[in-house]
């Protein structure tokens, strides 16, 4: 019996589905991947077997595993006693450096997680406007947060007369009345949410949106779409909030509100800026952050929040970013990835494309119009998972790391700053042998 077939059997008396969360679990293993170690671009199974990662921590590993100067940064939070609940110099030299990346960074407050920063986001939005009402898009994610947790993972829910989608629930345990102050329309169409807007006139607090939702493959916005919505957000007195927790930091230091041009007035970020460690950020306009306490009546502190460890590694992270060829390496990566499966896949006549930018990236099996990418509902029409399910197999088995929980829409995977080019040509080499096995099979 394998070692991966032995932690499994056994941590099933323990976790529910053999894991400690419930993410872990990897459809197309049927099980979760229990790793010895990890280092660079690579992860190692329990049983030894070596896989190039594009998973990458769901994001968090955008530097790489093991990285050295993370290690150093981590070791110097050892020697200084890696205590919580505490300030230090260190934290505000994070800050700084926060304010000197992200446009909308004026005030900066640190979390643990993303789910966390987006729970506190959508707080703030509510104590700075005294409104209830949020407005989301379907197909986007914030973490597990039921206050805004619904329409993800490929649900489409009915259109109403003003093209507001219903509010499909993500998880079970959602009270019912917590919908009641949650609209959500399709991302990119701007007429459904003008007239959700007016609809709802003097009552939304806040538009909380994925500038690009990864967590639907790779869904851009239209830079004319998040424009208009900044303009009708300042004009009614809404809160526009972007979650960066996957966006952060990945395509460009000002991340995706410096790509498009769109200061938003609250931004969250997470995975990527802690390089590994838990930290995230809440970061906003001056006049939004003063709702938080000790000046305002609005809470968000916690124990480990801006605990050393991740505030050291995370300052670490911020200078790499910093360096003049750091987005220089992540975008000859991307293209030389992007273009040769685009250029693959059309090679063997496997219908689909890649759509990726900066280090994230989705793969839609049957989407033939890279155009549907800005309509979910259109790619999802044509989106083939049986397809996805054979790849995701392949690459498995050819020692490619690919993470699918078993949605209905294309889930996202990434590269690292330390991966190089021989792992991509690596890759492209058998993604070439499994493309060809793909057009035997379908
Ligand atoms: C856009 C977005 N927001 C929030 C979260 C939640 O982050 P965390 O898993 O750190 O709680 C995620 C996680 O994948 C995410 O993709």
């Amino acid at each position: 019996m394998s070692k991966l077939q032995e932690i499994y059997d056994e941590a099933r008396q323990y976790f529910i589905g053999g894991a400690s969360a419930g993410g872990r679990f990897n459809s197309t293993l049927q099980q979760p991947l229990y790793l010895k170690s990890a280092s660079g671009s690579r992860i190692i199974d329990a049983d030894g077997k070596a896989y190039i990662d594009y998973h990458t921590g769901s994001g968090a590993a955008f530097f790489g595993h093991n990285h050295p100067r993370l290690r150093e940064a981590a070791e110097k939070a050892m020697d200084m006693g890696f205590f919580m609940n505490f300030e230090t110099e260190y934290h505000k030299e994070l800050a700084k450096l926060f304010h000197e990346f992200f446009p909308c960074a004026e005030r900066v407050r640190f979390s643990n997680s993303g789910t966390e920063v987006t729970m506190a986001a959508v707080r703030v939005a509510r104590a700075y406007t005294g409104k209830d009402i949020v407005i989301r898009f379907e197909g986007h994610f914030h973490g597990m947060n039921e206050l805004v947790w619904y329409n993800h993972n490929g649900a489409r829910g009915k259109k109403n007369d003003i093209g507001e989608v219903e509010n499909i629930s993500d998880t079970a345990g959602t009270p019912q009345c917590f919908s009641e102050v949650i609209r959500n329309v399709e991302y990119n169409d701007l007429e459904s949410f003008e007239r959700c807007v007016e609809a709802h006139k003097g009552q939304i607090a806040g538009v909380l949106l994925e500038p690009v939702s990864f967590n639907c493959g790779c869904y851009p916005a239209q830079k004319a779409f998040l424009e208009k919505v900044r303009e009708i957000c300042s004009r009614e007195g809404i809160v526009l909030i972007f979650d960066e927790v996957i966006t952060g930091l990945r395509m460009r230091p000002g991340s995706a509100q410096a790509y498009y041009g769109v200061t938003p007035d609250l931004a969250t970020f997470a995975k990527a800026i802690g390089g590994g460690f838990p930290i995230a950020a809440l970061c906003g306009k001056k006049e939004v952050m003063e709702v938080l306490n000790p000046l305002g009546r609005t809470i968000m502190s916690g124990t480990y929040t801006g605990a050393l460890m991740p505030v050291l590694t995370s300052i670490e992270c911020m200078k790499m970013a910093m360096e003049p060829d750091f987005y220089d390496h992540i975008d000859a990566l991307a293209d030389t990835l992007y273009g040769g499966m685009n250029a693959l896949m059309k090679k063997h006549g496997i219908p689909g494309h890649v759509r990726g930018i900066g280090a994230r990236f989705g793969i839609y099996f049957g989407v033939e119009n890279p155009e549907d990418d800005y309509n979910w509902r259109k790619a999802g029409d044509s989106y083939r998972c049986d397809m996805t399910k054979s790849f995701l197999i392949k690459s498995l088995r050819d020692g490619l790391y690919m993470h699918d929980c078993g949605q209905a829409a294309p889930a996202h995977y990434g590269f690292s700053v330390q991966h190089t080019m021989e792992d991509i040509e690596i890759t492209l080499n058998k993604f070439d042998k499994i493309f060809k096995e793909m057009k035997e099979e379908f």
